[in-house]
C-alpha cells in the first residue's frame, strides 16, 4: 500500500507554491497527499521564520505529535523550509521529534532524507543551491481555479528587519520561456487566475531572453487570454512605469498592486534600508492611479520599528491616509537575530507601546477599507467565483480584479464562473451583492 504524507504549510504564498513542488516530488517516490495528520505516515512541517513566535510554534506542533509517535513508531517527521534554513542542524538539539530538515533549496533530496530517516539516520540538507529553480517539476496543484507561477526565488534586498534574505537565498529568476510555457498550459487545462510570484518581482530579469518583468507580464497576459493574471509582490523601489503601462494596457491583469511601504517616516526607511522615502511612496502611488483608473493598492505595515519615535508612528498613519490603502498586513515588529537591525539597532519600543500603535494602525485601515467599500455600494463588478461561501451554500464568495472579497447569491453559479455582481451593501472585509 501506498505511504501518506500530511504536509502542513506555514508563510508566504511561496511556501505554499513550494509544498506543490514538494506534493509532485513525493508523488513520484509513490506517496500519496493526506490532509489527516492522523492517517499520515509521514508528517512533513513547511515553515516559515519571519517572526519571532516560530519556533514556538513548531516546538508545540512537535510536542503534539510525541504522543503519536509512542502509538505509531514508525511514523516520520520531517521540518523543511525557512525555520531550518535559519535555524540549521540546532534544531535536532531543540527537540527528539525531528527526523529529517531541508531547506527551500534542497526539496529535490527529499527522497533520500526520507530513506535514511527510514533507516533511523538523521539528516539535514541546508545548503544554498544558487541556480536551483526546480525547473522540470510540474507541481501537484492544490486550486482548480486559481493557481500560482513562481517566477523567481531567493532576494537580494537587505531591508534591516528581514529574514528572507537568509533563508531563501540570492535572487534568481526562472527563463521566461519556462514560465510563459506553464502560464498557457494552465490556460488550456481551464484555470481561470494565475498569480505570477517572487519576494521582488519588478527585479525579475532573465538574462538569456533579456527580459525583464514588464516584458513577462505582458507575455503572460497573450499566453492566457481571458485568464486572470496577478503577481506579488512589488518593491516601491524598483515598480517602474513601463510595468504600471503594461497593467492599464490588458484587461486580463488585474487592476491592483500590493506594493509594501513598511512605514510612513522617511527617517524610519532609511533605519530599514528600504531604499525609498515617503515622498518616493507617494509619487509612485500617485503614478500608479494616474495610469491605472479604479487601481487598488494594498500594503504591509510595521508598528514600532527600532527608533520609532510617537511622530514617526504619526507619519504612518498619515500616509495611511494619503494613501488610502484597500488593505494592508500589519505587523508589530519583532527582531530576528542575525539581520542587520538585530545587530546594529536597539529594540527600544516597549512591547505595549508597539501593541498600541499596531491597534492605532489596524483601527485606521478598518476605517478606511470600510469607506472604500461603501463606496462601491450600487456599482457593478466582474466577480471570479473561488467557492460556495462559509455562511450558506446558496451563496459564492470570489474576488473582484481589484482583489476584493465579494459574497453574492449563488443563482445558478458555479465557482469558476465570472459574475458581474451589483453591490448591494458592504462591511470593511466583505462586499455583499447579487448577480446582474
Ligand atoms: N518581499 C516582500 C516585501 O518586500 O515586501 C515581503 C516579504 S515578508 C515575507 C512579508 C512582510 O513581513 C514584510 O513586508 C514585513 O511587513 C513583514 N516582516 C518581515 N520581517 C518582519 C519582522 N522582523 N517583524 C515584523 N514584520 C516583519
Ligand atoms: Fe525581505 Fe525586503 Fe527582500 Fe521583502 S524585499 S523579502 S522585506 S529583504
Ligand atoms: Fe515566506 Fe516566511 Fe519564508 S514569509 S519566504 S515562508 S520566512
Amino acid at each position: 500500500m501506498n505511504k501518506k504524507v500530511y504536509i502542513r504549510t506555514f508563510g508566504c504564498q511561496m511556501n505554499l507554491a513550494d509544498t506543490e513542488i514538494i506534493s509532485s516530488l513525493l508523488q513520484d517516490e509513490g506517496y500519496v497527499m493526506t490532509d489527516s495528520e492522523e492517517s499520515a505516515d509521514l508528517v512533513i512541517l513547511n515553515t516559515c521564520a519571519v517572526r519571532e513566535n516560530a519556533v514556538e510554534k513548531i516546538m508545540n506542533m512537535l510536542d503534539n505529535l510525541k504522543g503519536k509517535r509512542r502509538l505509531r513508531p514508525n511514523l516520520l517527521v520531517g521540518i523543511i523550509g525557512c525555520v531550518p534554513q535559519y535555524y540549521r542542524e540546532k534544531m535536532f538539539s531543540m527537540t527528539d521529534g525531528i527526523d529529517f530538515l531541508a531547506g527551500p533549496d534542497t526539496y529535490r533530496q527529499l527522497p533520500f532524507l526520507i530513506e535514511n530517516a527510514e533507516q533511523g539516520i538523521r539528516g539535514a540538507n541546508l545548503a544554498f543551491v544558487p541556480e536551483e529553480t526546480y525547473a522540470g517539476i510540474e507541481p501537484v496543484r492544490t486550486g482548480s481555479i486559481s493557481t500560482f507561477v513562481p517566477i523567481m526565488r531567493g532576494c537580494n534586498n537587505r531591508c534591516a528587519f528581514c529574514v528572507v534574505p537568509f533563508t531563501r537565498g540570492k535572487e534568481r529568476s526562472r527563463p521566461m520561456k519556462s514560465v510563459i510555457e506553464e502560464v498557457g498550459q494552465l490556460a488550456e487545462k481551464g484555470y481561470r487566475e494565475v498569480t505570477l510570484l517572487g519576494q521582488n518581482v519588478n527585479s525579475y530579469f532573465d538574462d538569456d531572453a533579456r527580459c525583464g518583468f514588464a516584458e513577462l507580464l505582458e507575455r503572460a497576459s497573450l499566453a492566457a487570454e481571458g485568464v486572470r493574471i496577478r503577481f506579488t509582490t512589488s518593491h516601491p523601489k524598483d515598480i517602474s512605469e513601463s510595468l504600471v503601462r503594461v497593467i492599464a494596457a490588458h484587461d486580463n491583469i488585474c487592476n491592483t498592486i500590493h506594493l509594501p511601504v513598511q512605514s510612513g517616516s522617511t527617517r524610519v526607511l532609511k533605519l530599514m534600508q528600504r531604499g525609498h522615502s515617503r515622498e518616493d511612496y507617494l509619487e509612485k502611488t500617485a503614478m500608479i492611479r494616474s495610469i491605472i483608473p479604479g487601481v487598488t493598492i494594498s500594503t504591509d505595515l510595521i508598528a514600532g520599528f527600532c527608533g520609532e519615535t510617537v511622530e514617526d508612528h504619526r507619519e504612518t498613519l498619515s500616509l495611511m491616509e494619503e494613501v488610502r490603502f484597500d488593505f494592508s498586513y500589519m505587523f508589530c515588529y519583532s527582531v530576528r537575530p542575525g539581520t542587520y537591525a538585530a545587530k546594529h539597532l536597539p529594540d527600544d519600543v516597549a512591547e505595549e507601546v508597539k501593541k498600541q500603535r499596531l491597534e492605532e494602525i489596524i483601527a485606521l485601515q478598518n476605517r478606511i477599507s470600510g469607506e472604500l467599500h461603501a463606496a462601491e455600494i450600487g456599482s457593478i463588478h466582474e466577480v471570479l467565483a473561488e467557492s460556495e461561501s462559509k455562511r450558506s451554500r446558496e451563496m459564492l464568495m470570489g474576488r473582484t480584479g481589484t482583489n476584493r472579497v465579494v459574497v453574492f447569491d449563488r443563482n445558478g453559479y458555479s465557482p469558476g464562473d465570472l459574475v458581474d455582481v451589483r453591490i448591494q451593501s458592504a462591511t470593511s472585509a466583505t462586499l455583499l451583492g447579487n448577480p446582474e
